[in-house]
């Protein structure tokens, strides 16, 4: 059978760095999100194909690529027959737009319809967040936590809707400063920030608090007191990053004057507050009605500035 799901990446508004078991991709901290419309991965994928293969934006993936998707098509259905996937997205992939939130919430959704098997949502959000733990948030449109859990297996670990898609009128601009792919991925760097950052164990401590104040806020339509604890969250993050031996420096000086921008927009009174992620690409959450003035103060230091509303949950369709 063949099925053909569209998911959308989601952008952390307090952050994931960190992982308390790394084969299971069980979190250090729980997190907050809003999934993003505007930005899509297409995955298609054919159950019983004539051998394994996975093409990536029309391009046969790489090894490691290709292993990761396997292992997850592995805890979707044991005793699997070979499995074609064909997955497109319509952004920059691994460039710290959360491309593979969207790449792993597509597959495991697309791959459990074309095998048959009926998941719940909580299961499938535990199957993405296995290929990428931000992937467990983009199941759901909206605002979405990704709670600590306490089992041992991580059954318990997964997305929890917080507000829907409709909630809020408020949109994330994105600075597209590069779309080249990271030089540190965020497995990787996660791990070396809690072997050598003496910070780590403060980030640790701290975020269960972020994530209360940021669901508060997001309940409350309060933009200030979100927008506040989303920067905190995202400079106590990439302050976590610069303190790893090596340091792991993912802005570029587009991101810096972005950054500067921001604040100015403030200074005149427009509630605009900043975030970033494993990459120099900066989002700035703000209301709809001042997207437009956000787009284009971004726009005197980044060419590709694009705007995007909340997003809704993935979507599934049987191919014929
Ligand atoms: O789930 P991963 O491996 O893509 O890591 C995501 C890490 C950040 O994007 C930096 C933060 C987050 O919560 O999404």
């Amino acid at each position: 059978m063949m099925a053909t799901a569209v998911a959308h990446p989601n952008i952390a508004l307090v952050k994931y760095w960190g992982k308390r078991d790394t084969a299971l991709n069980l979190p250090a901290v729980p997190s907050l999100s809003l999934t993003l419309d505007g930005f899509s991965t297409t995955t298609t994928v054919t159950w019983d194909a004539p051998r394994d293969t996975v093409v990536f934006n029309g391009v046969r993936a790489d090894e490691e690529t290709t292993r990761k998707v396997a292992a997850v098509l592995d805890l979707v259905a044991p005793n699997r027959p070979p499995v074609g996937v064909v997955s497109d997205n319509d952004f920059p992939s691994a460039a710290g737009l959360a491309s593979s939130s969207s790449g792993f919430s597509a597959l495991v959704v697309a791959a459990a319809a074309a095998a048959g098997r009926s998941l719940s949502i909580e299961q499938l959000s535990v199957l993405a967040r296995r290929g990428s733990g931000s992937a467990c948030r983009s199941l759901w449109g909206g605002f979405v936590e990704w709670t600590l859990g306490e089992r041992a297996d991580g059954t318990d670990s997964h997305g929890v809707p917080v507000a829907p898609v409709d909630h809020w009128d408020v949109v994330m601009v994105v600075a597209i400063v590069s779309g080249k792919k990271k030089a540190v991925g965020s497995t990787s760097g996660m791990e070396a920030s809690r072997a050598t950052s003496p910070y780590y164990d403060a980030w640790v401590r701290t975020a269960p608090g972020r994530v209360d104040v940021g669901r508060s806020a997001v309940l409350a339509r309060d933009l200030q007191a979100l927008g506040e604890v989303m920067e905190a969250s995202t400079f106590e993050m990439h302050a976590l990053m610069h303190t790893t031996r090596p340091p792991i420096i993912y802005w570029q000086p587009a991101t810096v004057a972005c950054l500067h921008a921001v604040r100015r927009l403030r200074d005149e009174g427009i509630g605009a507050y900043a975030t970033m992620d494993a990459g120099p690409n900066v989002k700035v959450l703000c209301l709809r009605s001042d997207a437009a003035a956000v787009a284009r103060a971004l726009r005197e230091h980044v060419e590709d500035v694009r705007i995007a509303k909340p997003g809704g949950g993935v979507s599934v369709r049987i191919e014929p």
